[in-house]
C-alpha cells in the first residue's frame, strides 16, 4: 500500500477522476463538469494505491494559511469498511501538519458522519443540504 501526493493531470489524476466518478458521482445521477475539475489544480490530492491502482483519493482544498477544507473522499466500493479511508485521511493529516496547516473543515455526508467521528472530527452545523443529499460541517483541529 502507498500513500501519495498526486499531481493535478498525471496519469493517477486520470485514475482519481474515475474513481470518484464511480464513488461520489454516479450513483447520485450526477456527472463531472469542466467548471467544477478545475478547482483540482488549486487543491493537494492525496491518494492510497495498491499495485500502482488508486484504492481512495482525497483532496485538500486551501481556504487560508492555517485552514483546509477536506472534500471528494472517495474509496473503491468493493474495498470499504477495510480501513483505507482512515489510512488515507490520517495520511492527510499529518501532510497538513507538515504544511503547517492547523485545521480541517469538511461537509461530512450524513452517511458519513460517523466515519469522520470516529476520526475526532466534531460537527459545528444544523444539518443542511448540498448536491441534494444531508450534510453537515465538521472541524478538526490538527
Ligand atoms: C465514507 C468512506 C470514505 C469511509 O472510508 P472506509 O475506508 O470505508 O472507512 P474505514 O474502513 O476506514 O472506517 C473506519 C471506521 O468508520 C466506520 N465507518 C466507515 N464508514 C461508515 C459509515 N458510512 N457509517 C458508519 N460507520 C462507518 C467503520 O465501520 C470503521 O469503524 P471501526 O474503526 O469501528 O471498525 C467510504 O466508505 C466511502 O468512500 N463511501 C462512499 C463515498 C462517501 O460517502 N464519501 C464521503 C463523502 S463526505
Amino acid at each position: 500500500m502507498q500513500l501519495k501526493q498526486i499531481k493535478y493531470q498525471s496519469p493517477e489524476y486520470e485514475q482519481s477522476l474515475i474513481l470518484r466518478d464511480k464513488i461520489l458521482r454516479k450513483p447520485l445521477g450526477m456527472v463531472f463538469i469542466d467548471e467544477f475539475l478545475t478547482q483540482d489544480k488549486e487543491e493537494y490530492i492525496l491518494g492510497l494505491f495498491e499495485q500502482n491502482e488508486i484504492k481512495a483519493v482525497l483532496h485538500l482544498k486551501p481556504l487560508s494559511d492555517t485552514v483546509l477544507k477536506m472534500r471528494q473522499v472517495a474509496v473503491d466500493e468493493n474495498l470499504q469498511g477495510k480501513g483505507y479511508g482512515s489510512k488515507l485521511v490520517l495520511f492527510s493529516e499529518e501532510f497538513a501538519r507538515t504544511k503547517q496547516y492547523k485545521k480541517f473543515i469538511l461537509h461530512a455526508r450524513k452517511t458519513a458522519v460517523p466515519f469522520y467521528q470516529k476520526l475526532n472530527y466534531k460537527i459545528t452545523s444544523e444539518e443542511f443540504f448540498e448536491i441534494g443529499i444531508p450534510h453537515f460541517e465538521m472541524e478538526k483541529v490538527l
